[in-house]
């Protein structure tokens, strides 16, 4: 394993919100709390994604958010003419990466990892367009393929490389796959799902995509509960995604194992200033919580406490 770089804060946006380059520059110059910026995920051919509408927001307490995107993707060479001109002061970039396939995963990585700090490899989007596969059911659901394709992507770069998994897998067995094949450390997790919504009045499907990946507080128990195990058999950096809105929310993924957390959905909806207010509410929560204390001395320490009370 690569020795991980510091994430300072330990906070970043979650891959296909708020991950596009122009506002990461944003944000840094106004100060957000934000360690690292993580792209919408690329892909190694330009594709559309579903038509409208693809995201249903639920603003109602612990409400599911559920989005049927299907990884749109602009040309590899237009994101890396992109990647070419972002001036990131002091925080990190991470290249969300996608393929169909390990040699898809490998040129892609060719391409984006000169400019990127860290690789995220994205093995579990569990939405598509209409007659597609999802990535979660072609790959991220599939411990050896898992495998086979981090090895492709560590063969390309000498950037940390992380594993985002899907919560609908085997995740410690293809955990296990991506680690061993040269994984950095684990992404726990993207959306889960797919799920469904209908709208009563008009009696129809509302996502274009039919079904959609489901996000936010609703997530939450789910992706703490395996940041939880894979922090237990793996020791490894983890960056935890699901419903992270409070520095509350942020504090339970570091006792359960995180080291770093993704922000996605709770940007939705929310001006460029409200956002930013959010990293920074997030951060001097926690920073509160910790007592001046060393945030990694928390990091899982709910196992520790549950070994001390054995
Ligand atoms: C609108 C939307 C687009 C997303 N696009 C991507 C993507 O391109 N790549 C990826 O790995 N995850 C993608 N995700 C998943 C998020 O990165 C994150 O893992 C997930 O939403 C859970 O975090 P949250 O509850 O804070 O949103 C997307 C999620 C949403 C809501």
């Amino acid at each position: 394993m690569k020795s991980f770089p510091l994430i300072s804060p330990p906070i970043i946006n979650a891959s296909g919100i708020l991950s596009y380059p122009e506002v990461f520059e944003t944000f840094e110059n106004q100060g957000a709390s934000i360690g690292g910026y993580v792209t919408k995920s690329i892909g190694p051919n330009e594709k559309k994604g579903n038509e409208n509408p693809v995201i249903i927001y639920n603003n109602s307490p612990g409400g599911p958010t559920l989005n049927s995107l299907a990884l749109p993707t602009q040309d590899l060479d237009d994101w890396i003419e992109e990647l070419s001109k972002i001036r990131l002061k002091k925080s990190l970039l991470i290249a969300s990466i996608y393929g169909g396939n390990p040699k898809e995963f490998s040129h892609v990585t060719e391409k984006v990892s000169p400019f990127a700090d860290i690789i995220e490899i994205n093995l579990g989007c569990p939405n598509k367009e209409p007659g597609e596969k999802t990535i979660m059911e072609s790959i991220g659901q599939n411990p050896i393929l898992s495998g086979e394709i981090t090895s492709s992507v560590r063969n390309s770069t000498d950037k940390p490389i992380i594993a985002k998994l899907s919560p609908n897998s085997d995740y410690l067995a293809v955990a296990e796959k991506c680690l061993e094949s040269g994984a950095d450390g684990l992404g726990c997790a993207n959306t889960l799902g797919p799920g469904l919504s209908i709208d009563i009045k008009t009696k129809e499907i509302i996502l274009a995509g039919t079904s959609g990946g489901i996000s936010g507080q609703a997530l939450k128990p789910i992706n703490l509960l395996m940041t939880f195990e894979a922090f237990s058999r793996f020791s490894c950096p983890i960056i935890a995604y699901g419903g992270i809105e409070t520095w509350e929310d942020g504090v339970e993924y570091l006792l359960a194992g995180a080291s770093v957390l993704g922000l996605g959905t709770v940007f939705l909806g929310k001006s460029t200033e409200e956002s930013i207010k959010t990293t920074k509410d997030i951060w001097s929560g926690i920073q509160s919580y910790l007592q001046g204390k060393n945030f990694h001395e928390f990091v899982g320490k709910a196992h520790k406490n549950i070994q001390e009370s054995k």
